[in-house]
């Protein structure tokens, strides 16, 4: 509870107060949150598409709710944020490649072993845990939108999650 302050108050921290963000450094310190890197993927006119993607987090168990989000220039923006069904692919700490050729190659597919879900998403064959979704909700946050997928279907291998922090991976 909070009531009458018992404590002296520590001095405030007056040199990070700011009223301007610059990107660069937001960006850096955003870099000290390790992350697991997934590979996002849908249909778009009939042909697979894959993204790279950190982004994504849980956000509700009952319903079954996930969220990435998607930069707004990004040219595979639009088909993401039109899909109606996508499928999240967290990556094996051996999948590397593949979130560099994804981050670089929406149809990467051409390298690797993948087939069609049983909802017509192109899925990876190999992956440490799958998420296939409906699209929830679709929200404006700034330069992104976030996705929020409703959990339809899950698969999960085992082995240990491939990790991304301060630009590299670990
Ligand atoms: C590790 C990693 C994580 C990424 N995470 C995201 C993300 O969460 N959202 C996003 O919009 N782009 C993310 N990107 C960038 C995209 O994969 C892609 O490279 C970028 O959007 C350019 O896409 P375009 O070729 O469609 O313009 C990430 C890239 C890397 C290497």
């Amino acid at each position: 509870m909070c009531g009458t302050a018992k404590f002296k108050q520590p001095p405030k921290d007056t040199d990070t107060v700011t009223d301007h963000i610059a990107t660069d450094q937001l960006r850096h310190a955003l870099a000290q949150f390790a992350t697991g890197v997934t590979v996002v993927t849908c249909a778009h006119n009939g042909a697979p598409l894959g993204m790279t993607a950190n982004s994504f987090n849980s956000v509700s168990l009952d319903p079954p709710l996930v969220l990435w989000s998607v930069m707004k220039t990004a040219g595979r923006y639009a088909p993401f944020a039109a899909a109606d069904r996508f499928s999240i692919h967290v990556l094996h700490h051996d999948q590397s490649d593949l979130c560099l050729g994804f981050a670089k190659n929406g149809q990467y597919f051409d390298q690797i072993d993948w087939h069609y879900n049983d909802t017509d998403v192109p899925v990876l064959n190999r992956c440490l845990a799958r998420f296939d979704c409906e699209q929830f909700a679709l929200h404006d946050a700034g330069d992104h939108s976030i996705i929020v997928g409703r959990v339809t279907q899950l698969s999960q291998d085992t082995g240990r999650p491939l990790i991304f922090s301060q630009g590299t991976f670990l």
